[in-house]
């Protein structure tokens, strides 16, 4: 990296990533000079993608895009965007409940790593209200998510979810 060029992180669990997600990375890497979409090693959760299979969805989606990279990290944020050589950490703020959490976490990482800035960011309108969390939900329950993940995550999602027959729905 050349040495006056900008890098961000944008962590996350991206469990799946979604077109919220995408949003904001998308907008990250208008900001910065390169954008790593940082996916956490997280042992204490089940998570329904491995971090390959996150990791492969994210570089499907953004394989036009030269300035976004993904990658995988455990232990401390703050110590892998140091070890990035990051100036910043962005996080998409999708409304004011997300807001209380993103803060603390922003001023503990300030704490940590006062050198790194944390950069919030809002999406689009239109996914204001996408969470993985819900899109595994509703996925589960044979909802449609189209139009709220990327293709590679809504191909993988149908492939784990195949919808239930109908005759075998209701009672
Ligand atoms: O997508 P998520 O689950 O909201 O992302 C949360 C994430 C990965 C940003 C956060 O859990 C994190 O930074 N974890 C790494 C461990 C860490 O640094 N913890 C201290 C945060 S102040």
């Amino acid at each position: 990296m050349e040495p006056t060029s900008r890098l961000a992180i944008c962590p996350g669990s991206f469990d799946p990533l979604t077109l919220g997600h995408v949003d904001i990375i998308g907008r990250a890497a208008r900001q910065f000079d390169r954008v790593v979409v940082a996916v956490l090693h997280n042992t204490g959760k089940a998570p329904l993608f491995t971090v390959p299979e996150r990791l492969e969805f994210i570089r499907a989606t953004f394989e036009d895009n030269p300035r976004v990279e993904a990658d995988a990290f455990s232990g401390l944020l703050v110590d892998y965007a140091r070890r990035r050589g990051a100036a910043a950490i962005v996080r998409g703020i999708r409304a004011v409940s997300d807001f209380e959490y993103e803060f603390q976490m922003a001023l503990m990482n300030r704490r940590l790593a006062p050198e790194v800035e944390t950069v919030f960011l809002t999406p689009a309108e239109e996914y204001s209200y996408v969470s993985s969390r819900l899109i595994k939900e509703i996925t589960a329950l044979s909802g449609d998510v189209s139009g709220l993940v990327p293709d590679p995550v809504a191909r993988r999602l149908a492939e784990k979810f195949p919808a239930a027959p109908e005759a075998a729905t209701e009672g």
